[in-house]
């Protein structure tokens, strides 16, 4: 079911010490919402903030994750490691992994394969470079990114699905994309996912901005209606600007 989401991506930030003290504060002024409301801190800290958040309405997710079940991947974390220590949703495609690690299509394909086999949540980010949308061709990146990575599951499998489009332009860039660029990213994508499945599926999908969401931009860019809610990098750093965030939605 389509629902309202709030996600910090914590990324390379925050020690075992400053990740106790940010959930700590979020926790005391997290306000009503009926939003889902999730973090993901560094893999080394999951398991602290598992037990930190038993409690709480909060949601711990995973930045990344293997495809393979186990065996000889150093350095790697498996889709059953993260379930044993209460994680259930994992963030698969951001685009520094794609930039930084290599992270192809075809990778992405057997992330999410492996994860939904699991039963674990899916969220796949995805979106353009600024080369792309200099040169007009955004959209046809956006839809080789799904196409390419997710087209090939069956139509059940959508339900455990978290779309995020982030453009790359807009990843701890200062710069965002307007509320109407989202909007017509967002509605692009609904129409690509009727195409290749059906429009129950597309508009049953959560489908979040992230790119430089701010207190100061979330309401607007939030109110559109293809904008379920937002991924958030830097501004979930600091837990009133997060709360803000969680406010405007
Ligand atoms: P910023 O909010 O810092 O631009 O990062 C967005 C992001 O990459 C979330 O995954």
């Amino acid at each position: 079911m389509r629902s309202k989401i709030v996600a910090g991506n914590w990324k390379m930030n925050k020690n075992l010490a400053e990740t106790e003290a940010l959930l700590a504060e979020l926790s005391a002024k997290l306000p009503d919402t009926s939003a889902e409301v999730m973090v993901a801190p560094t893999y080394i800290n999951l398991t602290s903030a598992v037990r930190h958040l038993e409690s709480s309405a909060i949601e711990v997710i995973a930045q990344n994750m293997h495809f393979a079940e186990s065996g000889a991947y150093t350095g790697e974390i498996s889709a059953d490691m993260l379930l044993n220590v209460g994680i259930n949703t994992a963030i698969i495609g951001h685009s520094e992994r794609r930039a930084y690690f290599g992270e192809t299509d075809e990778i992405l394909a057997k992330k999410v394969t492996t994860a939904l086999s699991k039963g674990i949540r899916v969220m796949f980010c995805f979106g353009e470079e600024l080369a792309d949308r200099k040169s007009d061709n955004h959209f046809k990146v956006v839809e080789s990114q799904l196409k390419n990575a997710l087209f090939a599951l069956d139509a059940s499998s959508w339900s455990k699905i978290v779309l995020a489009y982030e453009p790359v332009w807009a990843i701890g860039t200062g710069e965002t994309a307007s509320p109407e660029q989202a909007q017509e990213m967002h509605a692009f994508i609904r129409k690509t996912i009727t195409e290749a499945y059906d429009a129950s599926i597309a508009n049953d999908v959560s489908i979040l901005y992230g790119g430089s969401v701010k207190p100061a931009n979330a309401e607007e860019i939030f109110s559109k209606p293809d904008v379920d809610g937002g991924l958030i990098g830097g501004a979930s750093l600091v837990a009133d600007d997060f709360v803000a965030i969680i406010k405007a939605i």
